[in-house]
C-alpha cells in the first residue's frame, strides 16, 4: 500500500475500496473480502444505505479500528448545521464506531446555499475529534474558494469524479495549490470505455497488467487517491495489485491525452434536487 499525508497530518491509504450501490445484504461479504485481501480504507455514504453492513464487516474482521480508514458523507437533504450534526450521529450509530476518519459534504448543492452552514458543522465535528479529518466532494473551484475564504479549516480532501476521460486538471491544480488532496470517484469510469481504449489496453499489454490496473496506477502516480468499487472477488484483488509496476513518463503522458471531459455522473453545478 502507498499512503498520502493529509493537510492535518492524518495518513490515508492511497487506494481504498468504494461501496456505492452495493446493497446492504451484499456489502458485508464484499467489505470482508476487501479487508481480507488487504484494503484498509473504505468509502461509504449515508445515501448508499449500507453503513450498517460496512460497520458489521469492520467489526467482524477483527482488524483494530485504528488500522482502518473509514469515510462517510452527509447527504444533500441533511445539509445545514443542525441537520448535519444529527445525520453524523446516525451514521456513527449505523457504522457502530465512535469516530470516522474522514467526513465529507457529498455535493455542494449551490442552489440550496447551505454548504457553508454544513461546513461549520463539519468543523465542529472535527474540533470534537469525532471526524479525524473533514473534506468535501464534488466541489468546483468557486465552491472550494468560498470554503477557503469563509471557513476556519481547510478541507483535507475533495472527492470528485476523475478518470482518464475526465482528468479534472483545473481542479487538481487548484487543490494542489491549496493543500487539498484529490480523491477520485469512479476511478475506473464505472468499468466503461476508458478500460477498452486502445491507448490503455496497449500500455496494459506492455506491462503485463490489466487496463483497470493501469488506470489505477495512473491515479496513484498523479498523487490522487482512488477508491475503485467491485463486488467481484477476483477484481477486488486485481485492483489492489498495482504496487509492483510503474508507468513511464511517456505512458503517463499518453493517458493524460485521453481526457475528453466525459462524465458518468452528475455535474455538481447542475445538481439541484435534494
Ligand atoms: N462522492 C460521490 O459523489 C461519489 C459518486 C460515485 C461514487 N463514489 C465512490 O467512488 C467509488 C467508486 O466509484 P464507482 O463505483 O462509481 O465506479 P468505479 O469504481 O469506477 O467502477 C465500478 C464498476 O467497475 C467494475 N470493475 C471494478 N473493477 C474492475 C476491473 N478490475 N475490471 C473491470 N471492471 C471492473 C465494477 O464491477 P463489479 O462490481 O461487478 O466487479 C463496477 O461495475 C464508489 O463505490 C463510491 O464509494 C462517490
Amino acid at each position: 500500500m502507498e499512503f498520502v499525508t493529509l493537510n492535518n497530518g492524518l495518513v490515508m491509504p492511497q487506494l481504498g475500496y468504494g461501496v456505492f450501490k452495493v446493497p446492504e445484504q451484499e456489502v458485508y461479504e464484499a467489505v470482508r473480502e476487501a479487508l481480507r485481501v488487504g484494503y484498509r480504507s473504505i468509502d461509504t455514504a449515508m445515501i448508499y444505505e449500507n453503513e450498517a453492513g460496512v460497520g458489521r464487516a469492520l467489526k467482524d474482521s477483527g482488524i483494530p479500528r485504528e488500522d482502518i480508514f473509514l469515510t462517510t458523507k452527509v447527504w444533500n437533504k441533511d445539509q445545514g448545521y443542525e441537520r448535519t450534526l444529527a445525520a453524523f450521529e446516525t451514521s456513527l450509530q449505523k457504522l457502530g464506531v465512535d469516530y470516522v476518519d474522514l467526513y465529507l459534504i457529498h455535493w455542494p448543492m449551490p442552489d440550496e446555499d447551505l454548504y457553508m452552514d454544513t461546513w461549520r458543522a463539519l468543523e465542529q465535528l472535527y474540533r470534537d475529534g469525532k471526524a479525524k479529518a473533514i473534506g468535501v466532494s464534488n466541489f468546483h473551484i468557486p465552491h472550494l474558494t468560498r470554503v477557503l475564504e469563509e471557513g476556519t479549516v481547510v478541507p483535507a480532501v475533495n472527492q470528485i469524479e476523475l478518470h482518464p476521460f475526465l482528468s479534472q486538471e483545473a481542479i487538481r491544480a487548484f487543490c494542489q495549490k491549496n493543500g487539498i488532496v484529490v480523491e477520485a470517484w469512479s476511478p475506473l469510469m464505472k468499468g466503461r470505455d476508458a478500460l477498452t481504449d486502445p491507448v490503455i489496453t496497449d500500455i496494459a499489454a506492455r506491462h503485463g497488467k490489466t487496463p483497470a490496473q493501469v488506470v489505477l496506477r495512473w491515479h496513484l502516480q498523479h498523487d490522487i487517491i482512488a477508491i475503485p468499487k467491485s463486488v467481484t472477488p477476483s477484481r477486488i484483488q486485481e485492483n489492489l495489485d498495482i504496487f509492483d509496476f510503474v508507468l513511464s513518463p511517456d505512458d503517463m503522458r499518453q493517458i493524460d491525452q485521453l481526457n475528453r471531459n466525459e462524465r458518468t455522473g452528475s455535474n455538481p453545478d447542475e445538481m439541484h434536487k435534494k
